[in-house]
């Protein structure tokens, strides 16, 4: 196997190092090129363009394969849940019963938001969208917590236990009290004696006259969508939460970032996309076949929840998601969905349309996670916040791994400019 690729430049030659994954994975190193031949590379949009080396998550989109620190997702599905998978992959090990017991303690005892954040909280307008609220106020944690945000990541890392446990238990009240917001309902506060996910819909659905007690089923269905998407490698948000981790900002900073680039619809958008088109394909009194018919044809919309950048075989999570949203479904006695109706017959027309197999396009999580969110009773403006919250552990650890790199360098990519060249400034009379 190569270790250096050769590159011709006129009749100059380099030769540059090959770097090899922990499996088996390539790229050549052009670190040196600018300064050996005044080149850089171009490669528009990032896509193929290794801009980091990382021990978190690890995926073979030709197979179908996802792995957070090398388990297998559907192992850490059926055997672990969110808390613990946020261990995981934040500190890089499955936790012993002792730090999974400290860690389930912080996360409880960070879970309520001081009284100026409450009022911060409650100071946006009623029809604020979530997302914004969700990463203005992340991003004000780092003013009730200056321990955990000098700018210095020596000093932040010091304290960084305290500081993921914020970010993680902290997003989910954050989340809750923009739903109540939008609602116009007074906030609820978190109980001590819940797990992460029944507490996230109690501060979300509970009245005062009237607990929210979600079933076991609708719990784990919460739980499993958090925990498949803990992280995702280096997708926009988390390359943007590195981006500005590798200045030197704060945790609270660099994830409050990464919130916001997820809000962008061709991001974290997806979920919602799919349940608007399930509307659209039922309010239009077709069942699925034209929607199909007009997806092939390229005349008409795509069909959203299916593709992806990466996997070019099933989306592991999409396996893992469809089993656990039937037993949601049947806990809480939805029988007949026109939407899971229309759902289910794409999924079936579009798995043996040969327009789809010939392009490798199989259901992605969007697809599910939509129908998931809604049964949930989640609405429609809180499905990215969803998506942020369980992305919150993944973020927090690519930070991580930048703040504790010692030879961390600012990431600074170069461009190919293609403006005006040097022109003389006109006066504002003779323009
Ligand atoms: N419906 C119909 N046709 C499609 C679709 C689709 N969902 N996706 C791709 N195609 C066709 C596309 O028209 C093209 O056809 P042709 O070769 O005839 O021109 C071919 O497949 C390749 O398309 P592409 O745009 O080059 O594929 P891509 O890998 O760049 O796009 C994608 C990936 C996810 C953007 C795309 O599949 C898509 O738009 N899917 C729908 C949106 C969606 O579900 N997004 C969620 C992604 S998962 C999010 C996450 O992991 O965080």
């Amino acid at each position: 196997m190569a270790n250096f690729a050769t590159l011709k430049l006129d009749d100059k030659e380099v030769t540059l190092p090959v770097i090899t994954g922990s499996e088996g994975e390539k790229g050549i190193d052009i670190g040196k090129l600018r300064a050996e031949t005044g080149h850089i590379t171009f490669d528009d949009g990032f896509g193929n363009t290794g801009s980091c080396t990382s021990n978190i998550t690890y995926i073979d989109g030709e197979v179908g394969i996802l792995r957070y620190r090398g388990y297998p997702i559907e192992q850490l599905a059926e055997k672990s849940n969110s808390v613990e998978t946020s261990y995981l992959v934040t500190h890089g090990e499955l936790p012993t019963s002792e730090q999974r017991s400290r860690f389930s303690h912080l996360l409880t005892q960070h879970a309520p938001l001081r009284e100026g954040m409450l009022r911060f909280i409650q100071s946006f307008p009623r029809d604020a969208h979530p997302m914004a609220v969700l990463s203005a106020s992340i991003n004000a944690l780092g003013a009730y917590y200056p321990h955990l945000a000098s700018n210095n990541h020596q000093r932040d890392l010091e304290h960084f236990d305290e500081a993921a446990a914020i970010a993680i238990s902290k997003v989910r009240t954050i989340a809750a009290h923009s739903y109540r917001v939008n609602n116009g309902l007074p906030f609820n506060y978190p109980r001590p004696n819940l797990g992460y996910c029944e507490n996230f819909l109690h501060l979300m659905f509970s009245e005062p006259y009237n607990e929210y007690v979600p079933t076991p089923e609708v719990a784990s269905a919460l739980n499993l969508f958090l925990l498949l998407h803990a992280d995702h490698e280096q997708n926009c948000s988390t390359s943007t939460v590195r981006m500005v981790a590798s200045a030197g900002a704060n945790l609270f900073a660099s994830v409050s970032a990464g919130v916001n680039a997820l809000w962008g619809p061709l991001h974290g958008g997806a979920n919602m996309a799919v349940l608007e088109m399930l509307k659209n394909i039922h309010d239009d009194g077709d069942d699925g076949t034209r929607f199909i018919a007009a997806a092939k044809s390229g005349k008409g919309d795509r069909l959203m929840g299916f593709g992806h950048r990466v996997y070019r075989n099933y989306d592991p999570r999409a396996k893992i998601i469809k089993t656990s949203f039937y037993k949601a479904l049947a806990s809480l006695n939805i029988k007949d969905d026109p939407l899971l109706n229309i759902a289910m017959k794409l999924e079936e027309v579009a798995l043996s349309d040969e327009y789809f197999i010939s392009r490798k396009l199989y259901p992605n999580v969007d697809f599910y996670s939509g129908l998931i969110m809604r049964a949930l009773g989640i609405p429609l403006n809180m499905f990215t916040v969803m998506f942020a919250i369980g992305r919150m552990p993944g973020w927090v650890a690519q930070w991580h791994e930048v703040a504790q790199n010692p030879k961390l360098k600012i990431y600074r990519p170069r461009q190919i400019y293609t403006g005006a060249t040097q022109r003389n400034y006109v006066p504002i009379n003779m323009r």
